[in-house]
């Protein structure tokens, strides 16, 4: 970077140490506030800018780039998931774009494990009754859930959080099947002891249901009113991937009338909003998107996203690209 400090956005505090990485080397715009930068701000803020740290509640498309600049170097998504980018507008404004892959797939698995458990255990809903004051007594029928070890999970997404996930599942004596779009080579599959399911088997068939897709056209409203139907009345089904990927109505709906056991879910359709039927269902286990909140997986995600940042502003290629013909057609600066 020299000696020049670059001017560069970020729409969100991030942990303090990554903050100061930024802060030796650039002219740091920092948005605040409590919630997600306000559209008109972020369009004001990321003017000038020769690189951003945007978050999941930012939308990158064609305004926000046109918005920037032609100084815009990288949008370096502070996440795995970046349906909030469009990644052909920022090819086709030149312009890098990187997420935050690996570096959160074992914390995350972790949340869908827990999530699992607290769903099919009942454990939200135990604490809940507790704290209600409500008199209680300990009793062979009371508030059973489900069993998680030795029963069948069934991970939809087999990219890297999904077989985290099934690594955990074999400490649980778990029966592992899993359904992708893409199959990874056999001796994959025998490692994690999972088997392939067409999406409608592997729903029939799952005590658990996970997942981890990314949200696309095609995986939007994917668990929808009819693959509800054909999933077991004792299932649980947990999502930590992108809440669309669930019709929310129809789970509600489905919790509701015990068509499934319960739902843990981290991931909502229109975040900050719940479905109100979802609220109303003591069987759902909800949490506010903390799939990869804890301190060490947040600081490492931050740094990253600033690798990636100091890359693209030093002419050296970002770690984690999403778009590498932008990089391999660049013409170096300086
Ligand atoms: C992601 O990275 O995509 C998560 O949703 C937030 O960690």
């Amino acid at each position: 970077m020299g000696s020049t400090r670059r001017p560069v956005l970020v729409t969100r505090r991030l942990p303090q140490e990554a903050l100061d990485r930024i802060e030796a080397r650039c002219d740091l715009t920092l948005h605040d506030g409590e919630g997600a930068m306000p559209r008109e701000q972020l369009l004001t803020a990321v003017a000038g800018k020769a690189g951003a740290i945007t978050l999941l509640t930012d939308r990158v498309d064609d305004e926000f780039l046109d918005a920037a600049g032609p100084q815009l170097k990288i949008v370096a998504n502070y996440a795995v998931g970046f349906d909030n980018v469009d990644v052909d507008a920022c090819t086709r404004h030149g312009v890098l774009a990187s997420n935050t892959p690996e570096v959160l797939t074992e914390t995350t698995a972790d949340t869908a494990f827990a999530l699992m458990i607290a769903a099919a255990r009942r454990i939200a809903e135990g604490d809940r009754r507790i704290r209600s004051r409500a008199p209680w007594t300990w009793g062979p029928l009371m508030m059973l859930g489900q069993d998680v070890h030795h029963k069948t999970l069934g991970i939809v997404g087999f990219g890297r959080i999904g077989q985290a996930l099934a690594r955990r599942a074999r400490g649980f004596a778990m029966r592992v099947l899993y359904h992708d779009v893409y199959r990874p080579p056999a001796e994959f599959e025998q490692e994690l002891g999972a088997e392939y399911r067409d999406l409608e088997d592997l729903l029939r068939e799952s005590d658990f249901v996970s997942l981890h897709t990314n949200l696309t056209p095609q995986t939007r409203h994917l668990i929808n009113v009819e693959r509800l139907a054909i999933m077991k009345p004792t299932a649980v089904l947990v999502n930590t991937s992108r809440g669309p990927v669930i019709d929310e109505e129809a789970l509600a709906q489905a919790l509701r009338q015990g068509q499934i056991f319960a739902a843990g879910l981290d991931v909502f359709e229109r975040e900050p909003d719940v479905h109100p039927g979802l609220l109303a269902c003591e069987n759902a286990v909800l949490i506010p998107h903390l799939g990869s909140a804890t301190v060490q997986t947040r600081l490492a995600m931050a740094n990253l996203a600033v690798d990636n940042l100091f890359a693209a502003l030093e002419d050296r290629r970002p770690p984690t690209l999403l778009n590498p013909e932008v990089w391999e057609q660049r013409v170096p600066s300086g």
